[in-house]
């Protein structure tokens, strides 16, 4: 066993697209072996928004390093003996297929579980295996819609949007592996015996979306305001697109800066016992007990007269003068970076969240790293994700201990051939 907390943990990774590899991924840097488990064709995005024809997807690339690559047919009896052989070789099982795939295969929880009783079975489905929408099948932006995400982000007076982050997916997939780590928790201190875990992508967007259905209860159907909003609010029975209100306890809002760019911006919060030191940074003396602005509640009511002058203070930095500024007098704030600007910027270099990822036979390529530090175990190295079936050979030497000869076997049997395209 090694030294990382999941060092010794087997991983059967049936999981694809972003939601399944973003959690599984994850696993792996934390020390878990995992075996990715694809359809001979490949997990979709190898070849979807390729950069290069000729070569797998940053989308794949970026989702899969440091797993191994298993092709096997399942539409096959020797693709399905693999499988169960499998099955019993790990600790986990992940998949995130649509609904009913893998129990048209014939393999439902119960039958995962009386193959190998100790195997924790990890499902990511956009609803759940329950309830009216079970059987629908879930991307991002429909999590997001369904979630509550949808109908509270963008400006009130433009229609629903969408989040930059992925809370749909990679949202779900962090759910998804806190789930997993407690059941390898559980069945280490509970007899060994593995049990299901499920996130679906709706409730992870919920949990996600939490304070806005605190603001929800607030609203009390449309007889109380949300006085934090900097926008009416009273008599509405829903949670509006709030803009670049902050949404919490703390006043906030979005300050353009010079030279008034796309992402010339800083996000300025003005913390409530902080306001003294906020006037005198952008006014003087007479500013902290203006009767506009000296109470909460005030600064509340009369918030767009303080955006405006903190706006009109700030228009003569940039937003890293302005951060800087801002930082110095212990204001919270920070800059708008766009993606351009984060992939250079010296904090997230000393971090290592942007990482040069070398020795993939298709080339080097730049991945973000890992945003969860472990003292005793950390990632020591981001590896290349796998090319479609690296290692099949590999794990089915190692890990199911098949002979050279009953490789043969198995592939006279189908197991590695394309499947049979599904009929309409
Ligand atoms: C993402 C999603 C919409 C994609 O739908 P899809 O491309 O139609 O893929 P499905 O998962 O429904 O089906 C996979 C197919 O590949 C086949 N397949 C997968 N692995 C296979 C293997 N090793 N061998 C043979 N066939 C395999 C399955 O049998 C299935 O075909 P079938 O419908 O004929 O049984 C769907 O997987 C889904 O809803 N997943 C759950 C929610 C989710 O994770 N969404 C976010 C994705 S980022």
């Amino acid at each position: 066993m090694g030294s990382k907390a999941l060092s010794g943990v087997r991983i059967l990774d049936m999981t694809h697209v972003q939601a399944g590899p973003t959690s599984s991924q994850l696993l792996a840097w934390m020390g878990a072996d995992v075996i990715k488990f694809e359809n001979p064709t490949g997990d979709i995005t190898r070849k979807q928004l390729r950069h290069d024809p000729n070569k797998d997807s940053l989308y794949f690339t970026m989702l899969n390093s440091n797993k191994r690559s298993i092709i096997a047919n399942m539409k096959s009896k020797a693709g399905c003996e693999i499988f169960e052989e499998l099955l019993r070789k790990c600790d986990v099982i992940m998949e995130n297929f649509g609904p009913g795939v893998l129990a048209r295969f014939g393999y439902t929880w119960e039958k995962i579980h009386e193959i190998n009783p100790a195997i924790i079975y990890a499902t990511i489905k956009g609803f759940g295996s329950s309830g009216p929408y079970s059987d629908y099948k879930a991307y991002e932006p429909i999590a997001q819609a369904m979630g509550g995400s949808m109908s509270t982000t963008g400006f009130p007076e433009n229609p629903p949007t969408i989040t930059g982050a992925q809370i749909g997916d990679t949202g779900t997939g962090l759910h998804l592996a806190i789930g997993i780590c407690a059941a390898l928790y559980h069945r280490t201190h509970n007899g060994g015996i593995g049990q299901e875990v499920e996130a679906a992508m709706q409730e992870s967007v919920m949990n996600l979306c939490r304070v806005k259905f605190r603001d929800q209860g607030r609203l009390m159907g449309g007889k109380a305001a949300l006085p934090e909003y900097s926008r009416p609010t009273l008599g509405l029975t829903a949670v509006p697109r709030a803009g670049n209100d902050s949404g919490g306890g703390q006043l906030g809002n979005c300050i353009p800066c010079k030279p008034f760019g796309t992402n010339d911006y800083v996000y300025f919060i003005v913390q409530e016992a902080n306001w003294p030191v906020v006037a005198r940074a952008i006014g003087d003396e007479a500013l902290v007990t203006d009767e506009r602005f000296a109470t909460l509640a005030e600064r509340r009511k009369n918030q767009n007269e303080l955006w405006k002058m903190i706006a009109d203070f700030a228009k003569n930095y940039t937003k890293r003068e302005f951060t800087a500024f801002c930082n110095e007098k212990n204001i919270p704030c920070g800059p708008v970076l766009s993606t351009e600007e984060i992939m250079t910027d010296p904090h997230v270099a000393h971090r290592e969240m942007i990482v040069k990822v070398e020795g993939h036979p298709q080339g080097d390529y730049y991945t973000v790293g890992m945003p969860i530090k472990l003292s005793m175990g950390n990632v020591d190295k981001i590896l290349p994700a796998p090319m479609l079936g690296e290692h099949t050979e590999e794990v089915l030497k190692e890990v199911c201990g098949f002979s050279a000869e009953k490789i043969a076997e198995l592939k006279a049997g189908g197991a590695f051939e394309v499947p049979p395209k599904k009929k309409k």
